[in-house]
């Protein structure tokens, strides 16, 4: 798949919680995104513990969103709250394997008065439902940190099924973490939203 393709299937993506929008430069220049990610309980279980060291630099962040622009086998959306707009995290899906159909999925609610509200569960599902109709893809993973309970209960709500645990493949400052690995295939995802 080339950018322009992939263009396509970078369409805005609305719920009734939430929307998802194609990750644009005035989402990188937002102080919001930086200071999300220098935010340690934001980012203490996203298994960058170099975030946790030091502050990451706008430069460092920059990089890492030109990189997903540049590259066709990324989608990388900014999160809006439906009610208002109000820019409140990112969800990414990422190492797209357009031959075999796959994608890996990530989220990150900063704004951390926005957690537990359902937003998570209504982001992913939109973005799944989309990448399975409209991009075709198969089967969705997603890998999780076990001090994560709240991620790992979204993606079982949406029929993700772990499907591996890779013993103390993490480290959170002084503790090793079980690495949950997690895999939906279509099918299994559509039953559930036909409940
Ligand atoms: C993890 C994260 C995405 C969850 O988002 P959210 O919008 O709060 O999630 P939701 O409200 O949709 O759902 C959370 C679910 O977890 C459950 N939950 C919350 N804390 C829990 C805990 N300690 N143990 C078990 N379940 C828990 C909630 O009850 C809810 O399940 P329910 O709908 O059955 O009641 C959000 O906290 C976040 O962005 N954190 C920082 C970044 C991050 O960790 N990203 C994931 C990296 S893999």
């Amino acid at each position: 798949m080339n950018l322009s393709e992939l263009a396509k299937i970078k369409v805005n993506l609305f719920g009734e919680k939430c929307g998802l929008r194609p990750f644009e430069a005035k989402h990188l220049k937002n102080p919001l995104y930086l200071g999300w990610l220098r935010d340690p309980e934001v980012v203490k279980n996203l298994n960058l513990p170099h975030y946790l060291e030091t502050h990451v630099s706008f430069n460092q962040i920059a990089a890492y969103c030109h990189s997903i622009w540049n590259s066709p086998d990324d989608i990388f959306y900014a999160l809006h709250l439906a009610s208002d707009d109000t820019f409140i995290g990112t969800v990414k899906a990422g190492h797209i394997n357009w031959y075999a159909g796959t994608a890996d999925l990530g989220i990150l609610i900063g704004s951390r008065t926005m957690w537990g509200k359902g937003i998570a569960s209504e982001a992913l599902s939109l973005l799944a439902f989309h990448l399975f109709e409209k991009a075709k893809l198969r089967r969705l993973t997603a890998g999780v940190m076990d001090t994560n309970p709240a991620m790992i209960r979204v993606f079982e709500k949406l029929g993700f099924q772990r499907e591996g645990t890779f013993r103390q493949q993490d480290r959170l400052g002084d503790a090793y973490i079980d690495h949950i690995h997690l895999g939906c295939l279509k099918d299994e995802f559509l039953k559930i939203q036909t409940r």
